[in-house]
């Protein structure tokens, strides 16, 4: 019934996260609220970690990519758990280092990076800079000082939800293209230089994927890469790194792949081909974002008023909405709703559910299946922990919500709300 292991139904019928009933969380924080499960967050992480050990001998690690959810009290339980972090901004590398991150573990990731963000990167130790496109690499060595390099590559494989697509697939915004020869003259480019060392390659091909022959393919594609550079340039790169897209359940029969699955099979068609490439096997990195936070996260609603329009549909509002989640009006996707005092009965009627904001699109979904609902009831949209507070907007000046995180039967907030104040705080 429900998308992830720290959800429930007690004895009086509500949902709870993390053993806690949440009609009492939204009482305590307000709604809406976001809230987070600690301990699912860091089983969410030991998949990986564990998966890398069992399968690849230990030899790689996890970058937490913090785009889906980043703050301060993420990047310590990232820390904790022995993963590295994936950042593309100047704000996420900061809210990392905010959190006493090792910058050494830290991969500095984006398409369009500026100077500045690249010299606030080098001046704090980052590990390494992952580097998009040839102007990039002319402005890293311009500044002057040693660093360690991957190389974007486009892999040629796309990958969706339940499909994936052998293309050509030069049209991205992202990296070196193969067949181009732009990736190997990348790499010529690199090891030309006199500051910057290639120690790696990188590809991303796609999110919330189901899927595991499309990461089998992209590894396959990329050592085939590794074994061109090490044949043409005599550089064997020590550092591959996969990306991420692993997709989560956001509705119950949603059939997302376990990451011990997921990477048993990459880790052998890795060992095979080095084999047979004759390349050493590369340190192996992986870039979850969604996979980490967003199954351990709710966000829990009010709702306002009930609006039947005769032979058309029910719009429930509820005190959210685009601002807090605009993913259904981005990409039409889907959630599990819930009346959280109602949690156990089944979902009987069909409702639209409409946020707070003016316009029409904005939306949190339509004709849901849903428990009988009123005005005053408390609403749980699940696995909204990835890509929902990390894509939030103050559009109508609505203040972002808070971010509570649930341990041990404790909520606390990791993430203050915003007050109304603060909708102008920075107007002059
Ligand atoms: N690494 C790179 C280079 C990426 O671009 C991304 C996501 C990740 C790792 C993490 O991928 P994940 O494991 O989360 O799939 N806003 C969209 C998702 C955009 C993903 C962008 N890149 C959404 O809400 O679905």
């Amino acid at each position: 019934m429900f998308t992830s292991d720290c959800l429930n139904v007690n004895e009086k019928g509500h949902l709870t996260i993390g053993g806690v009933d949440t009609l009492d969380l939204a009482a305590r924080h307000g709604t809406p609220v976001m809230v987070m499960d600690e301990a699912q967050i860091r089983a969410n992480c030991r998949a990986y970690t564990s998966s890398i050990a069992q399968y690849y001998g230990g030899h790689g690690m996890a970058l937490y990519a913090s785009k889906a959810f980043s703050c301060k009290e993420i990047c310590r339980i990232a820390k904790e758990e022995g993963m590295g972090l994936d950042v593309v901004s100047a704000g996420e590398l900061y809210t990392a280092l905010q959190a006493d991150f090792p910058p050494q573990h830290i991969y500095f990731h984006g398409n369009n990076k500026s100077l500045a963000e690249l010299e606030m990167a080098l001046d704090a130790g980052v590990g390494y800079i992952v580097i998009d496109n040839m102007q990039e690499i002319e402005l890293l060595e311009g500044m002057g000082k040693p660093a360690q390099v991957l190389l974007r590559i486009k892999p040629g494989v796309e990958a969706h939800t339940h499909e994936f697509i052998r293309t050509g697939q030069i049209d991205s915004k992202f990296g070196f293209a193969l067949e181009t020869g732009e990736a190997i003259a990348a790499a010529r480019a690199v090891v030309q230089t006199q500051h910057l060392s290639l120690v790696g390659i990188h590809c991303h091909i796609g999110s919330q994927i189901f899927d595991v022959a499309p990461f089998e393919l992209a590894a396959q594609v990329l050592l085939g890469f590794m074994a061109k550079v090490k044949a043409e340039l005599g550089v064997e790169m020590s550092q591959l790194n996969l990306g991420g897209g692993i997709g989560i359940k956001y509705l119950p029969d949603d059939a997302a792949p376990s990451y011990t699955v997921y990477f048993e099979h990459v880790a052998q068609v890795i060992e095979q081909q080095c084999a047979a490439l004759g390349l050493t096997k590369p340190f192996l990195l992986l870039e979850p974002g969604r996979s980490i936070p967003g199954p351990a996260g709710i966000t829990l609603y009010t709702v306002g008023n009930v609006k039947e329009i005769s032979d058309v549909r029910t719009y429930v509002a509820v005190d959210g909405g685009m601002g807090d989640n605009p993913r259904y009006m981005m990409y039409g996707a889907k959630y599990t709703i819930l009346n959280a005092a109602k949690a156990g009965e089944p979902a009987t009627e069909t409702y639209t559910i409409a946020g707070r904001y003016c316009e029409s699109g904005d939306l949190l979904a339509e004709h849901a299946l849903v428990q009988p609902l009123q005005p005053g009831d408390v609403l749980a949209v699940l696995s909204t922990g990835a890509y929902n507070y990390a894509m939030a907007s103050n559009y109508n000046r609505v203040p972002k919500p808070p971010v509570v995180m649930m341990r041990d039967g404790e909520s606390r907030v990791i993430v203050r709300g915003e007050t109304i104040e603060d909708m102008a705080r920075l107007d002059v």
